[in-house]
């Protein structure tokens, strides 16, 4: 199994370009389900997980065909064509949707496509029960017929289904996406009331909207979709990775360094960057992109709750949790999206951090200094403070059971290097 070994104490300085954003993609790659035309998507990342969903798809009857963009931009924007002209299965397997949990987002694309699906239930994960039951319950207010079975859920909308109103009673970024995706090609209106708003849905909207749908409301709370009969082919560029964006900010604060983050939007994290503020890094958005500066930075503890968009985001809540482990007084943080999200606290405190969880809270007390150790990680969130810890950490870090990082990151290794991180992976 893959590790990763850091030598900590170097700034991270220098540029980095964000990659397309994996929680847009994955959903995006679904919507091809819903037409019998070609799906581009340029700006797709090079991760475990598109590779996860393309065997998925292709276990579908979807071909997946990746081409390089023939302009000079560097790193080369990856596109994949996704043709979904004759679908040859409507079962999502264990063995297949065990290995990511956004499997679930062919469910609604197979049902409004062919009337039917048969798709594992995703397990859980690290961070908690995850249950899909939002998802379910919305396609029976559409007319499906749902039962579970040996781990199964079998669906069923032999005459297509019937556009509804549906009120989420919490807000599902992957509920609305599922939803989003079967009501284009329902029959009727559907109202998706307290959806979720997160730039990655409004994204998977608008490659709808190029596909044919119609959907009003994007960017809020209520998407209101008006069903059509068929859907065609698009071309659509995904969105740029706002985690990744945040992950590699935070990259640039714990070693007091500076860079430059290219290929990516300010606005999609105006309340991450407002902390990051509070906490005494200078961000300020150039032609270039967005600077993060905390040469020379005092860094000061402040208190954080995660919540929904456009709020501050519960996937970059570990890795600020590493930032204030070194900053300077007491921090409170609130995790109120997962039960179980801070599997990363016990691997800090390895590294001499000071953090008593309690609940749904932590308080920190920064440290001048954390010490290099030998750490586990757990979940993709998880994974990266672990190696944002070790930038900063005194000595030598190793990371076990990275391949949680492949999951989300892109060339993770090179990107920190080529800004003066000292880290290798050991297979
Ligand atoms: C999406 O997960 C993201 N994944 C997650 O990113 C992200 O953390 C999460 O949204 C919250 O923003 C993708 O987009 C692929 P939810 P999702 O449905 O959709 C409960 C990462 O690191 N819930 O918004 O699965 C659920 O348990 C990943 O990139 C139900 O109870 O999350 C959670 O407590 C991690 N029933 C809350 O709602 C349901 O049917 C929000 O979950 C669905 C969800």
């Amino acid at each position: 199994m893959d590790k990763l070994r850091i030598q900590g104490g170097n700034q991270i300085n220098g540029t980095i370009a964000i990659s397309g954003a994996k929680n847009a993609a994955l959903p995006l790659m679904a919507c091809s389900i819903l037409s019998q035309h070609p799906l581009h998507l340029s700006n797709i990342p090079d991760l475990a997980d598109i590779t996860s969903t393309i065997h998925l798809l292709e276990n579908l009857g979807v071909t997946c065909t990746y081409a390089n963009s023939s302009s000079s931009a560097l790193p080369p924007l990856r596109s994949l064509c996704l043709n979904a002209g004759s679908l040859l299965s409507s079962t999502a397997p264990y063995e297949l949707v065990r290995k990511m949990r956004a499997s679930i987002l062919v469910l609604g694309p197979l049902l409004a496509r062919t009337g039917e699906a048969v798709i594992s239930l995703p397990g859980g994960c690290a961070i908690g029960m995850r249950p899909v039951d939002l998802h379910i319950k919305g396609l029976e207010a559409m007319g499906a017929t749902i039962y579970l079975d040996n781990g199964y859920i079998h669906a069923s909308a032999p005459q297509g289904l019937q556009g509804a109103d549906y009120t989420f009673p919490i807000v599902s970024v992957t509920g609305t996406e599922n939803l989003l995706m079967a009501a284009t090609l329902a029959k009727g209106r559907t109202r998706l009331l307290n959806a979720a708003c997160e730039p990655e849905v409004s994204d998977v909207a608008h490659c709808l909207q190029a596909m044919g749908a119609h959907i009003e409301g994007i960017g809020t709370n209520t998407l209101t979709i008006q069903g059509v009969d068929a859907l065609s082919g698009a071309t659509h560029s995904i969105i740029p990775d706002r985690i990744e964006t945040g992950t590699y900010a935070v990259a640039a604060a714990i070693t007091k360094g500076r860079v430059i983050l290219t290929h990516t939007q300010f606005d999609f994290l105006m309340s991450f960057f407002s902390h990051l503020k509070d906490i005494g890094v200078r961000v300020e958005e150039i032609p270039e992109g967005i600077l993060i500066d905390a040469t020379n930075a005092t860094l000061r503890g402040t208190h954080i709750t995660t919540t929904h968009y456009p709020g501050f985001p519960t996937d970059l809540q570990a890795q600020v949790m590493a930032l204030l482990c070194v900053s300077e007084g007491t921090s409170v943080i609130t995790e109120t999206i997962f039960e179980n999200r801070f599997m990363h606290v016990s691997e800090l405190i390895r590294m001499g951090a000071h953090i008593i969880p309690q609940g749904s809270t932590c308080t920190i007390e920064g440290v001048s200094q954390l010490h290099g150790a030998e750490v586990m990680a757990t979940d993709l969130r998880a994974s990266v403070a672990l190696v944002l810890g070790a930038l900063c950490a005194e000595g030598t870090s190793t990371i076990n059971r990275i391949y949680h990082l492949d999951r989300g990151y892109e060339r993770l290794e090179e990107k920190l290097r080529a800004c003066g991180a000292v880290i290798e992976r050991i297979s």
